[in-house]
């Protein structure tokens, strides 16, 4: 089974988004543990961070598809320490992604709808190479180069300028005339094969460590302390964007380029102007042709609108421009054996099959583990029953040699089963119909709307089962949610083997059982010194009982805890844990109660009303029914109202205050368009309500606070008129934000 990722998530259909979301989990998964635990980061943080958002993106369009073991419930980015945090004033984006022909004829016809109204336009893109490195953005002011920093979440990166300025391709200066008084030029450092082979080399000879490929080891370079070992990397840049400036450094992506080569960059000489799909295709294939004699990574060709004008209106979409897009390479191979098959348990019980791999290297990467999803995908079938892997479905087995790629070079998946190398006496994978915790039963539930069982299965010991009530506390106090600093997923574990901390109340009240908080920390101690020493051989001199004298590692615990106890509504409700409510969902809520109170109010009295939830529960754009449905679920239950209620004894959390910029007169309102708009298409008129902070609903509710109307509206005109809410013409809207 090949699986596409990077769809645009508007054309996803419900089976691949949830395809999608199972993988992106597995690969940020994988990526957190490469990178807090083998300390050995197999993605840069950009693309943790596009992994990360178009995880939360397709969520949010799919709130029913949420897994339990979510990114954005169980973890929070990875920390960078040590360089001084920069804001980029304009976001640094990443790309949406092409990999087929088909991809990027859906691309251009995407933007001729969108100008359809320009009948004389013609849409003209650039096609240049994607260079695999890290992107880096530099400031310069009256043509000095004053400060430059990584890309980090997009919106707040490091400052690396001391690094930066060892790198030979960019100026200290900027050369010749006509550039802004102020502008930050961005592009990519990477590192050349040459000087890759050549730093192994003399690290082998020196004993030293090896290093994974180049755009790794170019990151690694970029972040050290020393600016002196960074100059000995011999780093190069390519410009190729920029972001803020006093002015335009052009009127086109093309001619901007142009300009960054006379001001002294570097910039790809495989830069050309395309007109067409074809155009654009050969100049993939031309650049794909000579990829190997380059001398320099490259994972594909980017496409972009050429002139900034038509860029400014076609817009963006969380994170991504619309007008660009990235032609990927096809992904690489490697074969490997299934070693073993293991199953893990999420927070809401789901049971969650990890295929262990002999290690194999796959793009430069070494891939253990590969998630396999759920019972059917190991069948070979997918939730309709149809073959994912051959004519006939085929499924995997512990032993079976099996292709993985790392899809969109990032996650591994299998791709196929090596049937002629399947030993004799290898058997079909029994999926275990118990908790491999708690051994309740395990069941399939069945959608009571499609009358389909879940492609799940599920512990049904839920409060029983001890992976599911230590997965609900690691969650609680996970970066996403409480952020409780120094109360790990280990010290979770710990107290909880302790019989310290049961729900989530417990974690506030352990400062008054500071005697057995310290004897469970001194006889991890104890265990852990007594493994070392095994492991060493050499006996102990010091033995440190269960008395544990770390007095001052535990009131640092103890204030982190106490430095929580009022924390940001939104995060609260996300730290509970509700099924289907993720950080985005958790945020609406927040947004729409504005207090824990008035949400348990609605909760429970929706949950009085299960039959009928919607005389309830008001219409909310974002919540829909699976999370209505939830909610029944949570507060309908009178064990979840005891462990809040205790809960609510330790925490208050903050009621949401709205805050609106104060931009645009439409900033914060809810805008809904109705009937033929004639100026612009609706999708354009989306982007533009949102450029100016404004939210676009798709009906007419309460909240709406602006109908615009065109030409034969109709129900929803009527709705708004008997709703009161304000009414008025795409003209009236245009004067409205030019306002
Ligand atoms: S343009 C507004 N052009 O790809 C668009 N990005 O997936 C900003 N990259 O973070 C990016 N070569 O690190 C652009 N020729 C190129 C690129 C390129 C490599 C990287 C860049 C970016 C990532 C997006």
């Amino acid at each position: 089974m090949v699986e596409r990722a990077d769809k645009p998530i508007d054309e996803l259909t419900e089976a691949e988004a949830e395809v999608e979301l199972a993988r992106l989990a597995a690969a940020i998964a994988q990526a957190n543990i490469a990178y807090h635990q083998n300390d050995a980061p197999d993605l840069n943080d950009a693309e943790w961070d596009a992994l990360k958002r178009r995880n939360d993106a397709i969520e949010e369009a799919f709130p029913g598809l949420v897994r339990v073991d979510s990114p954005s419930l169980t973890v929070g980015a990875p920390p960078a320490e040590g360089f001084a945090k920069v804001r980029h004033a304009v976001p640094m984006l990443s790309l949406a992604k092409a990999y087929t022909d088909q991809d990027v004829v859906d691309f251009i016809q995407r933007g001729h709808r969108f100008f359809e109204r320009d009948k004389e336009l013609e849409l003209v893109f650039t096609a240049e190479p994607k260079i695999d490195g890290l992107s880096a953005s530099l400031r310069y002011e009256n043509g000095v180069f004053v400060q430059g920093a990584t890309r980090g979440d997009g919106t707040v990166g490091e400052d690396i300028t001391a690094n930066l300025r060892t790198i030979a391709d960019i100026p200290a200066k900027l050369a010749g005339t006509g550039w802004p008084d102020s502008i930050e030029i961005r592009g990519e450092v990477y590192m050349t094969y040459a000087e890759f082979q050549a730093l192994k080399a003399r690290s082998a000879a020196a004993g030293g460590q090896d290093y994974v490929n180049p755009r790794n080891t170019a990151a690694g370079s970029l972040r050290q302390k020393d600016a002196a070992v960074t100059a000995s990397r011999n780093l190069r840049f390519f410009a190729y964007a920029w972001g803020q400036s006093s002015a335009e450094p052009a009127d086109t992506q093309y001619d901007a380029v142009q300009k960054f080569a006379e001001w002294g960059f570097k910039v790809s000489p495989l830069m050309v102007r395309a007109k067409s799909v074809e155009e654009l295709v050969a100049q993939y294939r031309l650049i794909e042709a000579q990829r190997s004699s380059l001398g320099y990574d490259i994972d594909g060709v980017v496409y972009k609108v050429d002139r900034l004008d038509l860029q400014q209106r076609w817009g963006f979409v969380t994170g991504e421009p619309r007008w660009a897009i990235a032609h990927k390479f096809p992904a690489e191979q490697a074969t490997t054996v299934v070693k073993r098959i293991d199953i893990q348990v999420g927070r809401t019980g789901t049971l969650a099959p990890v295929a262990r791999l002999a290690p194999v290297t796959v793009g430069g990467v070494v891939v253990e583990n590969v998630t396999l999803h759920n019972e059917d995908y190991i069948k070979g079938i997918d939730s309709t029953g149809r073959s994912i892997r051959g004519d006939e479905p085929i499924d995997v087995r512990i032993g079976d040699t099996v292709v993985i790629q790392r899809a969109g070079d990032v996650i591994p998946q299998i791709v196929r089963v090596v049937l002629e190398k399947r030993p004799a006496n290898a058997a079909p994978y029994e999926f275990p119909h118990e908790c491999p915790i708690c051994k309740s039963p395990a069941t399939r539930e069945i959608n009571p709307k499609t009358g389909k069982e879940d492609s799940r299965r599920r512990c049904t010991g839920e409060l029983v089962c001890a992976a599911q009530a230590v997965e609900r506390l690691r969650h609680f106090v996970s970066r996403g949610a409480m952020d409780i600093e120094g109360l790990g997923a280990e010290n979770i574990d710990l107290f909880f083997n302790a019989g310290l901390i049961k729900t989530a109340a417990d974690i506030f009240t352990l400062k008054d059982r500071r005697a057995e908080v310290q004897a469970a920390l001194g006889a991890r101690r104890e265990a852990q010194a007594k493994l070392r020493e095994e492991a060493s051989g050499k006996a102990r001199k010091n033995v440190r009982g269960v008395e544990d004298r770390n007095y001052e590692g535990l009131e640092k615990l103890f204030n982190a805890i106490d430095a929580r106890r009022e924390p940001e509504l939104d995060r609260f409700i996300f730290a509970l844990g509700i099924r289907h409510i993720g950080e985005t969902t958790a945020a609406v809520l927040a947004r729409t109660f504005s207090t824990m109170e008035e949400l348990i109010r609605v909760g429970k009295e929706t949950a009085a009303h299960a039959d009928d939830p919607h005389s309830v529960f008001p219409d909310v754009d974002g919540i829909g029914d699976t999370v209505i449905e939830a909610l029944i679920d949570f507060f309908g239950n009178q064990r979840n109202d005891d462990v809040i209620e205790a809960l609510l004894k330790q925490v208050k959390p903050k009621p949401y205050v709205l805050s609106v910029s104060a931009d645009s007169v439409v900033a914060g309102k809810t805008v809904v368009f109705t009937g033929s708009l004639e100026k612009m298409t609706r999708s354009e008129a989306k982007a533009m309500a949102e450029r100016h902070g404004a939210k676009v609903a798709g009906s007419v509710s309460a909240q709406t606070d602006i109908l615009v109307a065109g030409p034969g509206a109709g129900s929803k005109l009527k709705k708004a008129e008997d709703l009161g809410v304000q009414v008025i013409s795409e003209d009236d809207w245009f004067a409205l934000i030019a306002k």
